[in-house]
């Protein structure tokens, strides 16, 4: 009778851990999962390799976070050198059905992301445009969700005034290099433009390069 009960107790604890890890992994066999096990193959084979300014894998993995958390689809990033950080993000877009158009005013850094963006098998999720953002930034029509500020710093206060507008309700800026103890006189005159406005609150992510996240209020 002992042994009947100790298998069912078996049998439920077998079902729940299998409950459990197929929820905790969303991609099951097909075109999903054939895409995140591209991506991870991707990822670890450039692991240490990312030397164009790129983020470290922790800020991708928080990008890719915050993207998913929040079920951001409309991305922007300004600043994509070779494509670490538009790995990450397009790679949470592609979870959350959503685009990122992300640009870059070196050709080759902007040719090697293409390559990259073709290697991990995420082109479809990527418009990457070969410019200068101070000219783009302000051409794009939006709106945006989620917009990921990584290119000249002394412009962030006025990237972030060309993309308010077009940022939408509960949408959020991250600017990488951006702790709490401002980052240079850059730092602190976008944090402090940031809090100047009621309307938006920020936020910043431990660890990694550091990164602010400035969120627009719900309804605002
Ligand atoms: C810190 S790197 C970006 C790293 C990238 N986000 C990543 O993690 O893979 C900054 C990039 O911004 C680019 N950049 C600087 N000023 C720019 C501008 N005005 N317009 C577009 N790109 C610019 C630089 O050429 C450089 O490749």
């Amino acid at each position: 009778m002992r042994s009947i009960a100790g298998i069912a107790i078996l049998f439920v604890a077998l079902l729940h851990v299998w409950g459990w890890s197929t929820l905790s992994l969303p991609q099951g066999p097909g075109p999903a999962g054939s895409l995140d096990a591209r991506v991870r193959q991707f990822l670890e084979n450039r692991r240490g390799t990312w030397h164009s300014l790129n983020v470290p894998t922790s800020d991708g993995q928080a990008l890719y976070n915050i993207i998913v958390d929040h079920k951001y689809t409309k991305a922007l990033e300004i600043g994509t050198s070779t494509g670490h950080s538009g790995i990450w993000i397009a790679w949470a877009l592609s979870k959350t059905g959503g685009r990122l158009i992300t640009v870059e005013i070196d050709r080759s850094r902007h040719e090697q992301a293409l390559a990259n963006f073709r290697e991990a098998g995420l082109t479809d999720y990527i418009d990457a445009r070969l410019g200068d953002a101070h000219e783009i930034v302000p051409s794009l029509p939006g709106p945006f969700d989620f917009v990921f500020c990584d290119a000249d710093k002394d412009w962030y206060t006025n990237y972030l005034k060309a993309v308010l507008p077009k940022l939408s309700a509960g949408g959020c800026f991250a600017a990488h290099n951006v702790s709490e103890r401002g980052w240079g006189g850059y730092g602190r005159e976008f944090l402090e433009y940031a809090r100047s406005l009621s309307y938006l609150e920020t936020t910043f992510v431990r660890g990694g390069s550091g990164m602010s996240v400035t969120c627009r209020k719900a309804g605002r």
